[in-house]
């Protein structure tokens, strides 16, 4: 495996008296999808901030491909380009008259041929299912349709990596589901690097392949999702809970007195849990 991003001993705040981030380090591998997971004011937004350069640190380092990134304007814009970030409210992302205009510019950006990026718009918005809303103001459009037109403007650039702050907040629940399968899909295609934030933990079993728990700026544990929801006594006292599927699970063994393995989150996982205890039921 190969680590794409990383920060060593990083440390941020922004105040004197307090850090945001506090002496983080953490190695971001190349094809995976990682997840952030943390609390309220964890530091996630300010971890991101960091990755793709917006802030600078007080302390450590950034490092992208094994390189301390360059804080100069062309370093700068380098690393955004290979680097992407799709920001938790989409109306700090658009700016642009219309959608059309705010996907292609990040593209533009990129001294690309014109045919080259309107070939690369055209695709990523019927990709994403947009191509009818290319005309339209984007403070017209809904949450849901800002949302796909911020990760499509991202996109077009075809970054090795794709930050998503909070992908999934403000959504109703099949718009979860279809925007993160979306996302997988797009960034499947291209190969692309995720590191997406939530305190949304339903949602990290399905996609997550690694996890980083974060509390008050720092590390507390990471690993797979099996590893990390075997650990519920820690969840919990950092503010955080199990997937629903793996607390059902957990009162089936804690209460129920069930041979079951709770740090199993998806449906298809709990389900085999649940059928091999009915057979062993049986068999007895
Ligand atoms: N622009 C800001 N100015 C001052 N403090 C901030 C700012 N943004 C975040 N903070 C503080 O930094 C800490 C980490 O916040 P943040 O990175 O936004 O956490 P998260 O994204 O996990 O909710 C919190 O204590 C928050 O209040
Ligand atoms: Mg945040």
């Amino acid at each position: 495996m190969n680590t794409i991003l990383e920060t060593r001993n990083l440390t941020y705040g922004y105040s004197e008296e307090e850090h945001a981030i506090e002496d983080l380090s953490l190695q971001f591998e190349e094809g995976k999808t990682t997840a952030i997971l943390g609390a309220n004011g964890a530091g996630k937004s300010t971890l991101f901030l960091h990755l793709n350069g917006i802030l600078k640190p007080e302390h450590g380092q950034v490092l992208f491909h094994g390189e301390p990134i360059s804080y100069t304007k062309s370093g700068l814009r380098k690393l955004r380009s290979k680097v992407g970030i799709v920001f938790q409210n989409p109306d700090d992302q658009l700016f642009s008259a219309s959608v059309y205009q705010d996907i292609s510019f990040g593209a533009c950006n990129l001294g690309l041929p014109k045919d080259e990026v309107r070939a690369r718009v055209e695709g990523m918005m019927e990709q994403i299912g947009i191509t009818d809303l290319r005309d339209r103001p984007t403070h017209s459009l809904s949450f849901g349709q800002k949302k796909r037109v911020s990760f499509a403007g991202i996109m077009v650039m075809q970054p090795e990596v794709i930050i998503l702050d909070e992908p999934t907040a403000g959504l109703d629940p099949v718009g979860v589901s279809e925007l993160m399968h979306l996302l997988k899909r797009v960034c499947k295609q291209q190969n692309t690097t995720i590191i997406l934030s939530t305190h949304d933990i339903d949602v990290i079993p399905v996609y997550a392949d690694e996890i980083f728990v974060m509390d008050k700026g720092k590390l507390l544990t990471k690993g797979t999702p099996k590893e990390i929801f075997s650990q519920p006594e820690l969840l919990r006292y950092h503010h955080l809970r199990l997937p629903r599927l793996s607390h059902m699970l957990e009162i089936l063994q804690k209460e129920d007195g069930l041979d079951v393995d709770f740090s199993e989150s998806t449906i298809s996982g709990a389900r085999r849990q649940v059928l091999n205890c009915i057979k062993q039921t049986q068999e007895a």
